[in-house]
């Protein structure tokens, strides 16, 4: 597990010194390779293109990346009732979790124990078991299988219990937030989550506390980019006002000083800042201008916004409803948890990779269950706010990267290097986390360094394991 680390150390950190002299230095553009060591593919400040585009490493990750650390999977309010089930595909594979006549939460993979068919096909709903669709092999909730028809032609030594569906290796929860890992030999779920554990208590003790519900309405994108492209832009703080330029002008013209207004001077000058939270995980920290004067003042209106503000004051007096009406803004935060939790405002998001090129990117709305029914509603206008007129702006940068890095092979690096050397990082006297100034890559020099550890650690047991076996 790595420790936050000032940077300089991090996109340069290798790690697999048992792979030969002739793997380590082979031609970072060869796309033909059997033994797999990743090395050349890091120079300080920069990343290789192939990492990005390369469908053998893409299937490297699905392995040794996805396949031995914790994913986010779900969030237990997708679930509130007994016998509630929903299938998705997380780290490239396909699951069923469901919540038990009891209540328990488990994580099958929705593999048919037969001949391997997906066994559920329906996105989510309520049902204490399911019946494979080719030869009706039928599983309860927990997985059990709990009929074979025509079983006498599997002779004597068959059991029912040999042909259970298979749970994932590790399930835990942090807050209704849950995690599985594919890989049994993972450290505790609070030692990964490390210090991003306080961030997500931050982000769901604003305000009032009233319990986060996630199954508010989500939007998938399928972006036509590689899953780190998205990963990368939820932490930087650089592209802002350039990338959404035309948001921001046209709400400034329409709506005068109104949030995000602060992106107009020299940021990296403002208290805002990137933060390294460990294991890869960053943390991006608008709060500082955002919430230094009434977030709901800055916002700009929205239909009906006005009558909802008159109707909270009349209910709660004007210093409670004001407040509650800051909480419903965005958080301020930008919390990317390694490798697949992205929590963006007062929203979730999870891409998931299809391909080296191809990724579905999730956006879950949240809303506040038991909190006034004006705070909900406004909670979810401004949730459709970004995905509607900023999130295009992000997708068009994320296939043009793509495009990019996959079509020109004469230029093959990927600059990461913004305050790499500018020597203005500092420990947070807080909590001793390193930080940079806003704009600064080191969300990506920190989870490329977590990268690198987890797929030389998985290249490295594969080739143990290929020898051991030949
Ligand atoms: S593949 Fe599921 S019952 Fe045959
Ligand atoms: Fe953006």
């Amino acid at each position: 597990m790595t420790t936050p680390s000032h940077p300089a150390s991090a996109a340069a950190a290798g790690g697999i010194n048992s792979l030969s002299d002739t793997d380590r230095t082979r031609n970072p553009n060869s796309e033909s390779s059997t033994l797999q060591s990743y090395q050349h593919l890091f120079r300080p400040g920069f990343v290789h293109r192939r990492l990005y585009v390369d469908e053998q490493i893409f299937h490297d990750e699905l392995r040794y990346l996805y396949g031995r650390t914790w994913l986010y999977i779900a969030h237990e309010s997708e679930l509130p009732q007994p016998n509630d089930f929903i299938t998705r595909r997380v780290g490239g594979r396909p699951l069923i979790i469901t919540r038990s006549a009891e209540g328990k939460i488990h994580a099958l993979f929705n593999r048919c124990t037969h001949r391997a068919a997906i066994v559920c096909r329906e996105p989510r709903g309520n049902a204490k078991g399911f019946i494979c669709g080719y030869h009706a092999w039928t599983f309860n909730n927990e997985g059990h299988c709990t009929s074979v028809p025509l079983r006498q032609g599997y002779g004597k030594t068959f059991t029912l219990a040999s042909t259970n569906l298979q749970h994932v290796a590790r399930l835990d929860s942090y807050r209704g937030f849950i995690f599985a890992s594919y890989s049994a030999d993972v450290p505790s779920l609070s030692e990964h989550l490390g210090a991003a554990a306080r961030l997500i208590d931050q982000w769901l003790d604003r305000g009032e506390k009233e319990p986060v519900v996630v199954r508010s309405g989500s939007m998938p994108f399928l972006v036509h980019a590689n899953w780190k492209t998205i990963y990368d832009n939820a932490g930087d703080g650089y592209h802002p006002p350039f990338s959404h330029e035309s948001m921001l002008k046209m709400f400034a013209r329409r709506y005068g000083d109104v949030d995000m207004n602060y992106y107009g001077s020299d940021f990296d000058k403002s208290p805002m800042y990137s933060k390294n939270l460990g294991n890869g995980h960053t943390f991006l920290d608008q709060r500082p201008e955002m919430h230094k004067l009434s977030a709901w003042k800055r916002q700009h209106v929205m239909p009906g916004y006005e009558a909802m503000e008159k109707a909270l004051i009349e209910r709660f007096g004007e210093t409670r409803a004001l407040a509650m009406l800051d909480t419903a803004t965005g958080s301020g935060m930008n919390l990317n948890i390694f490798p697949n939790l992205l929590i963006i405002g007062n929203q979730i998001q999870m891409p998931e990779p299809l391909a080296a090129n191809k990724t579905q990117l999730t956006w879950f709305a949240t809303t506040r269950e038991g909190a006034p029914e004006e705070i909900n509603a406004i909670r979810m206008r401004m949730q459709e706010d970004f995905p509607s007129f900023g999130e295009v702006d992000d997708s068009a940068n994320f296939e043009a990267c793509q495009e990019g890095m996959a079509y020109v092979p004469e230029m093959e690096w990927i600059d990461i290097r913004r305050h790499h050397d500018t020597e203005v990082g500092t420990p947070d006297p807080a909590d001793h986390l390193w930080r940079e100034p806003m704009s600064s890559d080191l969300h990506m020099r920190t989870y490329w360094q977590r990268w690198q550890e987890l797929m030389n650690a998985g290249a490295t047991q594969a080739l143990k394991a290929r020898g051991e076996s030949s």
